[in-house]
């Protein structure tokens, strides 16, 4: 069994994205929540204030870490990058599918060959492009097409899955099969505003969609009572 489906397989689905500044306020946070319930990720604002020891130091509490650096560079330097966050005990780890196949390769085999061996994914595009920037960018096809030209670039290349929203998830889910990995933000529970995202899916019909892990961030990090929040996120998944 792959990586991604043993994981799948037996450990929380949501993973609540620590959006914060400082390691404090993460603390904070993490200090309300159980490995059991949550995996953890952290990106580039709080890894860029507070670095890899942070990172290591919640792989140490026993959460699975989800580093989301989004690397994008020549082959070597990904590869360089990527086995260093091997080495700090991640879960997942993430690169651009637009790195291209060779990049995306080389991030792959440093991945294999690590003795920890981390989950990592491909981002396709960013939500946050409009159509018309992707034309300036030269992305002239359907956004849906270029979409799973990433993630077949991503799936030729070995990688264990794609960063997606949970409306793309079924076509990813039937073109690429079960074993690969689609990792969903933009989740939003049942009765709770959407914010600044534009297209939302409650939890539930997430997982219907054919989503694995489900990256929330603000639906608990800034609920009153964060854990009883994951407590009912965990349980529209499960319903
Ligand atoms: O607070 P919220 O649940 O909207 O946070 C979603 C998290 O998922 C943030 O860390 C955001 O950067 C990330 N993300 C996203 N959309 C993408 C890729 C990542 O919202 N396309």
């Amino acid at each position: 069994m792959s990586a991604a489906r043993s994981s799948r397989a037996e450990g929380p689905r949501v993973i609540v994205a620590l959006d914060y500044a400082e390691a404090e306020a993460a603390r904070a946070l993490v200090g309300r929540l159980a490995p059991s319930q949550c995996r953890l990720k952290v990106g580039l604002e709080l890894f860029t204030a507070s670095g890899p020891a942070l990172v290591a130091e919640l792989a140490d509490m026993g959460f699975d870490v989800f580093l989301d650096l989004k690397f994008h560079d020549i082959p070597n330097t990904v590869a360089r990058a990527c086995e260093r966050a091997a080495r700090l005990g991640v879960w997942m780890m993430n690169v651009h599918a637009l790195g291209g196949p060779a990049m995306l390769r080389a991030a792959r085999d440093v991945v294999e060959r690590s003795a920890h061996r981390p989950l990592l994914v491909g981002v396709t595009l960013l939500t946050s492009h409009s159509r018309h920037e992707l034309g300036q960018l030269g992305l002239t096809d359907d956004v849906d097409a270029e979409v799973e030209r990433l993630a077949a670039l991503a799936h030729e290349a070995g990688l264990d899955g794609v960063v997606c929203s949970a409306q793309e998830a079924p076509r990813l889910r039937t073109t690429f099969g079960t074993g690969f990995c689609l990792v969903t933000p933009g989740i939003r529970p049942s009765g709770v505003a959407a914010q600044d995202q534009s297209r939302v899916m409650t939890p539930h019909a997430a997982i219907q969609n054919g989503s694995d892990f489900l990256v929330v961030g603000r639906p608990v990090t800034q609920a009153a009572d964060p854990a009883a929040a994951l407590m009912a996120i965990n349980a529209e998944i499960r319903a």
